[in-house]
């Protein structure tokens, strides 16, 4: 494993009474215990396929990179349709491992044709995509684990139309592929019928744990990025997420502390990458924790209402718009740093420059500043008792960015097991979802339309 995990600052020793003692880490062993034998246990089973996403063989792999190539040379855009985790994955890892501007690089310089990853049904938004692309020379990959989302499948609705009546209905099925569940839903049905090539998303792999299955890696393909590596950093990730000694995983303990810190008030998780690159990778984690952990009762049907909301924020950027709450406002907070120790790029601030301004920035980098920073942070943070860790990244690679995702997805696991709670099912989007539905004339949506309309507004609460 390439990835270190310092969680100093959770404890007593560094932030006093607001830290956790090492004797509760010590009592709560049952709970390591039940935690770890809920996840690990069920490795591979129901709504745990997901641990198994890394093992596929390198005839697989080579599929897909040939799949890849192929629509990389052929393509002047890849346009990924989908939502909520049939889109974030693609999208952190697009922007972790590409270059930070790789739409605007010319052409020659570009590695994979431009990639947008349109998670969104703004009507502007669908508007500008056509004026950035040629519909004519783009491929769109449609990803929906459900085949089922009103979003992802209005967005194909548009984007078909468009290219049947620029290239025609038999070149059109080429530029259009699907990811999502064999045998199930309206889209893999269409699929079928059209005859455009798909791509299977296993039974038991649910939407937030599904980056490493063909809804990330087909997109991946097409990027460019070394796929193999990805699950390489993955696979050493889930070793470290099977050792059963809680002091040697790092998922497990940062659940746990995650766990303690919210029982005590701490009610927000923030996640605060110091890297533009992993920028969105806050997103991958807002949605996977906030969707997995929000939930209103526990296995055994008692009311809990438990969750810790996440927030993203970005180090040095929000250090000038967050941070100062984080410091001095309420203890209910844990943030979680993400350090890069190398980066990809290395600029120097000029010694020899005249401007008679920033002595002593001169002859430094901006490598050693963005670091001091994050670490005087670090340090302001836990001057003030407040709840932080870090975790530390090498470099940003295919395979560093392969043990994060991982990571995140065994943390989210763990923490769901510790609080006794269904980490993988959603209630509370699938209510929205049915409402779309019932609103928009589904039918069979009939009944819930008639709750949805029963539902009445106070005039007077509307201010005009
Ligand atoms: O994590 C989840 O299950 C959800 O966020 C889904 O990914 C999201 O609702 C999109 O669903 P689908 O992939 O079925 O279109």
């Amino acid at each position: 494993m390439k990835l270190k995990f310092d969680y100093n600052n959770m404890m007593d020793s560094a932030i006093g009474a607001h830290g956790v003692k090492p004797s509760e880490i010590d009592k709560a062993a049952k709970a390591h215990e039940a935690a770890f034998n809920e996840v690990i246990g069920n490795s591979g089973k129901g709504w745990q396929e997901w641990t198994e996403t890394p093992m596929i063989s390198k005839a697989e792999i080579a599929e897909l990179n040939a799949f890849g190539k192929c629509v990389r040379d052929k393509a002047s855009s890849f346009v990924v349709l989908g939502i909520g985790g049939s889109a974030l994955g693609p999208i952190c890892v697009f922007n972790a491992l590409l270059h930070l501007h790789h739409n605007e690089l010319p052409e020659k310089a570009r590695k994979a044709p431009k990639i947008y990853v349109e998670d969104n049904i703004d009507p502007e938004r669908m508007a500008a995509l056509f004026d950035v692309i040629d519909v004519k020379t783009s491929y769109f990959n449609v990803i929906t684990k459900s085949g089922e989302t009103s979003e992802t499948l209005s967005q194909f609705l548009i984007l078909y139309n468009a290219l049947k009546k620029q290239i025609g209905e038999k070149a059109a099925k080429e530029h259009i592929f699907v990811t999502t569940t064999i045998g199930k839903g309206s889209l893999y049905a269409v699929a079928q019928k059209e005859g455009f090539k798909i791509f299977g998303i296993p039974s038991g792999v649910g939407g937030r744990f599904s980056v490493l299955s063909n809804v990330g890696l087909v997109p991946f393909a097409v990027m460019g990025i070394d796929i193999e590596s990805m699950l390489y950093g993955a696979k050493a990730m889930r070793a470290a997420c099977e050792k059963p000694d809680v002091k040697a995983n790092p998922a497990l303990m940062t659940a746990f502390l995650q766990v303690q810190s919210m029982k005590a008030g701490k009610n927000i998780s923030v996640v605060m990458p110091y890297a533009d690159g992993l920028k969105t990778m806050a997103d991958f984690y807002c949605q996977i924790w906030a969707e997995s952990l929000g939930k209103a009762v526990d296995k055994s049907g008692k009311t809990v209402y438990y969750g810790q909301t996440p927030a993203k924020s970005l180090g040095v950027t929000d250090q000038h718009s967050q941070v100062q709450l984080y410091t001095e406002g309420p203890f209910d907070k844990v943030v979680t740093f993400i350090a890069v120790d190398s980066f990809g790029a290395s600029v120097k601030i000029p010694s020899d420059e005249t401007a008679d301004i920033g002595d002593f920035l001169k002859g430094h980098t901006l490598n050693e500043l963005i670091n001091a920073e994050r670490k005087a942070t670090e340090f302001a943070l836990t001057k003030a008792e407040r709840s932080n860790y870090t975790i530390y990244m090498p470099e940003v690679t295919a395979e560093t960015v392969g043990e994060l995702l991982m990571y995140f997805m065994y943390e989210t696991a763990f923490a769901g097991a510790y609080l006794n709670i269904d980490t993988f099912n959603q209630p509370g989007v699938e209510e929205g979802k049915k409402a779309t539905f019932a609103m928009i004339g589904r039918k069979g949506y009939e009944e819930k339309l008639k709750e949805v309309n029963s539902v009445k507004k106070n005039d007077s609460y509307i201010i005009k």
